[in-house]
Parts: C-alpha cells; sequence; structure tokens
C-alpha cells in the first residue's frame, strides 16, 4: 500500500469539523503535494445526515467505527472522534491490533493515554501519527520529535488553545462579553465539543503534555500536569491589566527542574512588547529552547476545520514515507524521564491581583495592609469607580516577591469578605 504513486485506503471516523475539513482537504488532494493518492472508502460519524457542506454519500457508512477500524478494505484509520477513553480508544486501539496505520487528531487519548497506545503501536509496528493533536496547523509534533532530536530541551511553552487565545484577544479587542466571544469560537470550529476542555486548561494541558513527552523523553502523566484556566478571568482583569500595558494570555509550558520534568497550564501577565503578547486570535506559538540551538519560536492557526485538517494531511503524506517509528519518539520502555507536579507556591516574581472591592470606607485600606502585613509590596495599582454595582475594579501589581506571600494576604481578605468575588492571582512573566 505505501510507497511512491501508491494509493492509501483510508476509513474516517468522525465527521465533526474536522473531519469535515479533511474530506473537503482531500477532495482538493491534485492541488497538494502527496507522494501518492488518497481514497476515502468508508466514514463512520455520530449523526449520518448532518450536514458538513461535502458529499458523504459516495462514501461506505458505518455506523460503528471499530467495526470501520476492522475493515480489511483500509489501509489507515483516521481518528477523528475524540474523547481520551470511549469509542476513540476504542477504534485506535482496534486499527493498531490489526497492524493499519493510525493518523489521529485526539489530544486527550494521547496525553491520558500515550504509554498504552504507543506500545501497542510499537509492537505491531503501526504508524500512529498525531499532529493534529497540538498547535493545529502548526507541526510541532514532527519538529520535535524528528527535526529536533538532535537538541537538549530544556524547556517547550507558548499558547496551545485557540479558543482562549481568541476569547483574551476579542474580549479586549473589542470589549465583548466572555460568553459572547465563546459562542463565536464555538462558530469558527475552534472550540471542543465540550468547551469546557478549552476554558478550564484542560485543552492546552493535554498538549503541552504531549510535547513535554516527545521533547524530554518522559513517559506522559496527566496526573501531574498544573491546570488553571481561563474561567475565573473577569473582563476587568484583561482591561486592566491592558491599563498596565500588560496582557493576559493563557500560556502553557513544560520544563527541567531538578531531576524531572514539571508540566502547568496557566493565565499569566506578558509585557506588550513581549513576543507572546502579539500572538492573537485562534494563532498558536510554541517556543522550544535547548542545547546547542538556542531558541526556535513556531507561530500559527492553532484551532479551526482548515488548519486541523492540514496537519493531519501531512501525517497522511508521511506513511507514504516507510517504515513506522515510536510515536512518542523514543520507544515507549525507553522513556525514561519522569514529570512531576509544578508547584506554583514556591513561584518567585510579580504577581497581577483583580478584584472587586466593595465600595465602602476603609475596604481599599483593609486590603493594602493585609499586602504590607505579608510582606508584599505594591507596585502599580489601579481603582476604577463601582457605578451602581457597589464593587470597584480593583487591580494591583506587585514588587517581586514569594507567591506564598501573596496567596496568604489573600486568605486573609477572603476571610474579611471585603470582595465581591474570590480574587485573581496571575503571574507576570518575565521570560522574553
Ligand atoms: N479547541 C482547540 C483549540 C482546537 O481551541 O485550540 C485545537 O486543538
Amino acid at each position: 500500500m505505501s510507497g511512491s504513486g501508491k494509493t492509501l485506503r483510508l476509513g474516517v471516523a468522525g465527521l465533526g469539523t474536522v473531519g469535515g475539513g479533511l474530506l473537503k482537504l482531500i477532495e482538493r488532494q491534485a492541488e497538494l503535494r502527496l507522494p501518492g493518492k488518497l481514497e476515502v472508502v468508508a466514514v463512520s460519524a455520530r449523526n449520518k445526515n448532518r450536514n458538513r457542506g461535502v458529499d458523504i454519500a459516495k462514501f461506505r457508512w458505518v455506523d460503528d467505527p471499530v467495526e470501520l477500524a476492522l475493515s480489511d478494505d483500509i489501509d489507515v484509520v483516521v481518528e477523528l472522534v475524540g474523547g481520551s477513553d470511549g469509542p476513540a480508544k476504542r477504534t485506535v486501539e482496534a486499527a493498531l491490533r490489526s497492524g493499519k496505520s493510525v493518523v489521529s487528531a485526539n489530544k486527550a487519548l494521547i496525553a491520558e493515554h500515550g504509554m498504552e497506545i504507543a506500545a501497542l503501536a510499537e509492537k505491531h509496528q503501526a504508524h500512529l501519527l498525531f499532529e493534529a493533536a497540538v498547535a493545529g496547523a502548526i507541526p510541532i509534533v514532527r519538529a520535535v520529535k524528528n527535526s529536533l532530536s538532535g537538541v537538549i530541551v530544556s524547556r517547550v511553552s507558548g499558547i496551545l488553545n485557540g479558543t482562549c487565545n481568541y476569547i483574551l484577544s476579542e474580549m479586549l479587542r473589542t470589549g465583548a462579553a466572555y460568553e459572547t466571544v465563546l459562542a463565536e469560537a464555538q462558530r469558527l470550529g475552534y472550540a471542543e465539543s465540550d468547551p469546557f476542555l478549552d476554558v478550564s486548561g484542560g485543552d492546552a494541558a493535554h498538549k503541552v503534555l504531549i510535547l513535554a513527552a516527545i521533547a524530554f523523553g518522559a513517559q506522559p502523566d496527566f496526573t501531574q500536569v498544573q491546570v488553571e484556566g481561563i474561567d475565573k478571568i473577569e473582563a476587568m482583569d484583561i482591561t486592566l491589566a491592558n491599563k498596565f500595558d500588560y496582557r493576559i494570555k493563557l500560556v502553557a509550558e513544560a520544563y527541567r527542574s531538578g531531576g524531572s520534568v514539571r508540566c502547568r497550564v496557566a493565565p499569566v501577565l506578558v509585557s506588550r512588547d513581549h513576543p507572546l503578547a502579539s500572538v492573537n486570535g485562534p494563532l498558536n506559538a510554541v517556543v522550544v529552547e535547548g542545547e546547542p540551538v538556542g531558541r526556535l519560536t513556531f507561530t500559527g492557526p492553532g484551532a479551526g476545520a482548515g488548519p486541523t485538517a492540514a496537519a493531519v494531511m501531512g501525517d497522511l503524506a508521511r506513511l507514504f514515507e516507510g517504515p513506522a517509528t515510536p510515536p512518542l519518539g523514543k520507544p515507549s520502555r525507553e522513556l525514561a524521564a519522569v514529570i512531576t507536579a509544578a508547584d506554583s507556591t514556591n513561584d518567585q516574581g510579580s504577581f497581577f491581583i483583580g478584584a472587586k472591592l466593595a465600595d465602602k470606607p476603609g475596604m481599599f485600606a483593609a486590603l493594602t495592609e493585609e499586602l504590607a502585613e505579608a510582606g508584599v509590596s505594591i507596585d502599580k495599582l489601579i481603582q476604577e469607580s463601582a457605578g451602581d454595582t457597589g464593587a470597584a475594579p480593583v487591580a494591583i501589581m506587585t514588587h517581586p516577591c514569594p507567591r506564598a506571600s501573596v496567596e496568604k494576604a489573600l486568605a486573609k481578605i477572603a476571610a474579611l469578605k471585603i470582595t465581591a468575588d474570590e480574587p485573581r492571582l496571575l503571574r507576570i512573566e518575565t521570560r522574553a
């Protein structure tokens, strides 16, 4: 089946945003630069009748994606079902067990079951490729796994969720409400079918863990990723951070620390001239740092039908090239590095506090007194009028201090019940 000029027979499981985008791109394959031909033989999805803007009547319809994976007339299973367990996992496992190549966009599956799925692929010498799982059209999985295999990576970081980046930048650009911008991200096909995965940071956590596993030769262990999303961020945090000349970005990072690898995702402030500050909308960015190259930065569309389908297509092109290699770079039994939980309480640096403060005499004094008592020095602050809301938006930037000190002050402030909501505490990124 593989080899120049040959045809790969595909079974496509999952016809949502990405599946629809892929079928459209396959229709245009004459315009692409593939080493051979792709033929969609059969498809499977939850809903046969949904309008996908592409005619699926010419493909065999299979209700059960596992049955599709086991079909004898298919060489490659393209898994676009999504979800860490259930039908997606069963489909991928069935395909690999029968020695078929698998191309998947499923970050949850690779992040949460990467070890066992990789071992299964290796055992059956089957391709398992998942470029589309991380950062959309940016070819970062292949870059880290192959092109950068000569680099001793010290840190991989960046913006890995298009939906969150779209929400944060559009709220600032247009002043629109969170719900409005999220609905638009869903309409544009950026968001997961359950957008909580996006805004809670879980999707970015899956992606950074996959990059960490490959970049550091580590066993993916999702339980060890520290995750904080943008779901608690208020519009006032974004606008007041902007008044300090900072942007709020959801940053994912994996880095060496002592003998292990730490992975975390959190909203942080980056100054207006920081390289990540200008990565807006559904764009993603990935920064790889290591010896002997220094730093490489990749930027591009991180979500949406077209960019993700293009990444799937890149993996399909790879299938013409030759035998399978271990899905996570090194053979799974040789993934020796260990991912251990990051502990942000040990952070040192400057912090941003956003809160809605009760609009009564002495409230501001009480707030600053607690910070002073905890040894936290204020660098800048803004208070806006409460208007008729009864709670004044307040933003504070601290001088460098231990995060633990700010947390201690905020715990006391919570006990005083002087804020209308739980204050947001965000790290200020100082690395360029
Ligand atoms: N929901 C994801 C995002 C899609 O917003 O980045 C790409 O994985």
